[in-house]
């Protein structure tokens, strides 16, 4: 699905310039209400999604002294589930400074901001990169994915939880209808940003899917690429190791 889908395309945006910076205003002017949105819009299966998302990277962050980052962190609910389960802070950085804000009052993890297309890291840095939500914002999905190849250590890995598309039909059809006309009026009410929401779902639904996400993992050098629905389909988990 979707595979000349180059990377997100939000309204008016005529290049990446435009695009990166009308994804990074928006969710300056969604971040004091986000959380509360997020938790509401998905009936708080968020949490479940990021808590299984920390389980299936125990065995990476369990290597003494692995070094993490949470790209796009937002407001910091995986950086701090992440920072939990090691025992120490993990690094957490996103391009919109109300985001961080919101990450640094939760004490989230060791947070900077930075774009995820040219992050401030030598090569080959990083023990484990994770990205929630944020990897369908990106203005190019294959720069990213190389990005996060760039960053990673041999035998590190990469965690991508997205959403994604349902595979059943009836259910799909049911998501379909309350992803498309319920979730962008109810989160326009509670955001007061209409435009914001209704830009959020329709980047789901351009957004490739599961089996073409994982192809392009394995193009842009990934090993043992591997994706798990959740949900019926709703979001998916996407693993890549990088060879030793
Ligand atoms: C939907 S939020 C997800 C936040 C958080 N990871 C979570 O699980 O709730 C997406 C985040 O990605 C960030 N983002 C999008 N594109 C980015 C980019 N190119 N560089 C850095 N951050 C970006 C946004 O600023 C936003 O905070």
């Amino acid at each position: 699905m979707n595979a000349a889908v180059t990377g997100t395309k939000p309204p008016g945006a005529e290049d990446e310039e435009q695009a990166a910076r009308w994804v990074r205003e928006m969710f300056g002017r969604v971040a004091h209400c986000y959380d509360r949105a997020n938790h509401m819009l998905s009936l708080n299966l968020d949490r479940g999604w990021r808590r299984k998302t920390v389980e299936r990277v125990r065995d990476v962050m369990a290597v003494p002294g692995a070094s993490v980052l949470d790209l796009c962190c937002g407001t910091g609910d995986l950086t701090l589930a992440l920072s939990r389960e090691r025992g120490g802070a993990v690094m957490g950085s996103d391009y919109s400074r109300p985001m961080l804000d919101g990450a640094a009052k939760k004490d989230a993890g060791l947070l900077f901001e930075a774009d995820a297309l040219s992050l401030p890291l030598p090569d080959e840095s990083v023990d484990l990169v994770t990205c929630a939500f944020g990897f369908r914002n990106l203005v190019d999905y294959d720069a990213g994915l190389r990005e996060l190849r760039r960053v990673i250590r041999p035998r590190g890995m990469a965690a991508i939880l997205e959403f994604s598309h349902p595979p059943g039909r009836i259910f799909g059809a049911l998501y379909e209808f309350y992803s498309l006309r319920v979730l962008p009026k109810v989160g326009g009410m509670i955001s007061g940003d209409a435009a914001a929401y209704s830009y959020l779902q329709t980047s789901v639904k351009k957004f490739p899917g599961a089996e073409e996400l994982a192809r392009r993992m394995e193009e842009a050098g990934f090993e043992q690429v591997g994706f798990e629905r959740m949900t019926g389909g709703i979001v998916a988990l996407h693993t890549g190791r990088v060879a030793d």
